[in-house]
């Protein structure tokens, strides 16, 4: 498979079994309903501007996606608010460009729309996550911490 070959698209509706399948094989987990709550809020609820994207392979098989978030709020898109929540390549398809792929089409895609921040989670202890991030120019915030305490 070359990484040529791969289109990436809109995320829609149907795409849900394939994005749940991705996110699967990828955490070893099955968490449709957190899908679930997530395409009913990004695809139903008419307040979040399409920005999730999949990658397709020749045969139209998915193969990875990008889930991200943005808020069409009172005066508008958020411009500073733009979110990447999920991220995900089928595991036989990675380290081959894909996910690069699928960052710059949506980091692209949220620029021509004005967006210009985009902000994510990254667990420090995901190398993976870590190095992937870092390879596509994420750096850690300077106006924001994540704070939390135990109880
Ligand atoms: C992170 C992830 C999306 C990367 O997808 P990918 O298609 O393999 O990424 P790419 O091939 O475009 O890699 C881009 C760069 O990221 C970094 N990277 C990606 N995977 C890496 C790994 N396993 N180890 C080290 N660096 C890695 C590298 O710098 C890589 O560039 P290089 O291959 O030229 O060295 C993929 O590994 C994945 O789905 N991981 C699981 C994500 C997850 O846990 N999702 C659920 C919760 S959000």
């Amino acid at each position: 498979m070359d990484k040529n070959t791969i289109k990436i698209r809109l995320m829609e509706d149907e795409d849900f079994n394939a994005v749940v399948r991705i996110d699967e094989q990828v955490l070893k987990v099955s968490r449709p309903e957190y899908y679930e709550q997530k395409f009913e809020r990004l695809f139903k609820s008419g307040e979040y501007l399409p920005t999730s994207l999949v990658a397709q392979d020749e045969n139209q098989t998915i193969v990875g996606f990008i889930m991200g978030e943005l808020y069409i709020g009172e005066y508008g898109i958020s411009r500073e608010g733009a979110a990447i929540d999920t991220v995900g390549v089928d595991p036989h398809y990675q380290r081959r460009g894909i996910g690069e792929k699928l960052m710059n089409e949506f980091l692209d895609h949220l620029k021509q729309l004005g967006v210009k921040k985009v902000n994510t989670l990254v667990d420090k202890n995901d190398t993976r996550m870590m190095l992937y991030f870092d390879s596509n120019n994420f750096s850690p915030s300077k106006a924001v911490i994540n704070l939390e305490r135990s109880i």
